[in-house]
């Protein structure tokens, strides 16, 4: 098994040697782009640390599936941002702002198509199991994209709904990044299936973290601006809390209708918006939510025989993904 900071410095050698030098440059320099910037690289490091749970080989069949991960969650978020409109990523102009739209969607098609070469190289006998999985998670990413954009048009979002709906967007990509390392390690069944529901639990946690983040965190270490969702009209975790415990639907549906043309009327609706958001008390909410998905992380490995070191690993795992919010 490996230390954490081990498996960072894999992470980081494994990006080093990534280049995405090939042309056309206009095709293949936003991939390099994104790649280059770097961002907290939670799914590969993720996906070796379960990894390294049931092997100690390490190797381009492992580092190549692992990298993998972080592909084609940077392909979701190149399109994301043209979808949300958002100017900032990981502190720096996104691609269709930097470039254009036509850029960053095309750069985005080619950076899928290098995910999937990218985890057809895990090792020939795991292929059965991980491309299904990889297949099913990348279109389950997709349709929980779309549910995003349709609830922004729809008055109440039932909190069911909107667990749904980050489930596919964000949790299963975490989820599928620690099955994959233990199937590929040589996992059982039982012990992929636990790290799979370890992995969505976690997804869960740190998308209302990331929901909570965007109202209440710093923007110079969220590196994306604050209130971008409130911006938006996004249903975001907090949006979907206070229209299930305000006692001013309408004062809050009038904040969250405000116009968000010029920066001046940016800022008063975030700032509208996040007093009602204060006057409910759904950031504290927002915490303890991350802390019920975290503690549903742990109980979802308890059970299948992993040890004590092993579940610690797990543990500060999910206590560091989440300290950012909590
Ligand atoms: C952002 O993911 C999108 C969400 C699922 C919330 P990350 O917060 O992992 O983004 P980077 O890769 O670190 O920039
Ligand atoms: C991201 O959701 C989910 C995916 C990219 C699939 P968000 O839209 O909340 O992510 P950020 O906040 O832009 O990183
Ligand atoms: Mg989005
Ligand atoms: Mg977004
Ligand atoms: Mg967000």
């Amino acid at each position: 098994m490996l230390k954490e900071t081990e498996i960072n410095a894999l992470v980081k050698q494994i990006f080093d040697e990534i280049r995405f030098t090939q042309e056309p440059a206009g095709l293949y320099d936003p991939l390099r782009y994104m790649i280059e910037i770097g961002g907290k690289r939670i799914r590969p490091r993720l996906c070796l640390t379960t990894y390294s749970f049931f092997s100690d080989s390490f190797d381009e069949s492992i580092f190549s599936p692992a990298a993998a991960l972080e592909v084609f969650h940077s392909f979701t978020l190149m399109h994301d941002d043209i979808m949300d409109r958002s100017p900032l990523r990981r502190g720096v102009p996104t691609v269709w702002k930097k470039w254009n739209e036509d850029t960053a969607i095309l750069s985005g098609d080619v950076m899928l198509i290098d995910a999937y070469r990218r985890v057809s190289q895990a090792p020939r006998a795991s292929l059965p199991r991980v491309m299904p999985l990889f297949s099913r998670t990348a279109a389950q990413v997709c349709a929980g994209q779309q549910y995003d954009m349709e609830f922004e048009s729809r008055p109440e979002i039932p909190m069911a709904d909107y667990n749904m709906m980050i489930g596919l967007k964000t949790a299963v990509l975490l989820a599928c990044s620690a099955a994959m390392g233990a199937i590929i390690g040589g996992a059982s069944e039982q012990e992929s299936d636990a790290l799979y529901q370890y992995g969505y639990e976690l997804g869960m946690a740190f998308q209302v973290a990331d929901d909570y983040l965007d109202a209440f965190g710093d923007e110079k270490v969220f590196g994306k601006p604050i209130g971008g969702d409130i911006v938006n009209g996004k249903k975001s975790w907090l949006t979907v809390r206070t229209l299930e415990k305000t006692a001013d639907k309408a004062a809050f549906l009038a904040a969250f209708a405000l116009p968000a043309d010029t920066p001046e009327q940016k800022a008063a609706k975030i700032a509208a918006v996040k007093e009602i958001y204060l006057q409910n008390g759904v950031d504290a909410d927002a915490k303890a939510e991350i802390v019920r998905f975290t503690d549903r992380a742990l109980e979802a490995v308890a059970g299948v025989g992993f040890g004590s070191v092993k579940l610690e690993v797990l543990r500060r795992f999910a206590e560091k993904l989440v300290a950012r919010a909590c």
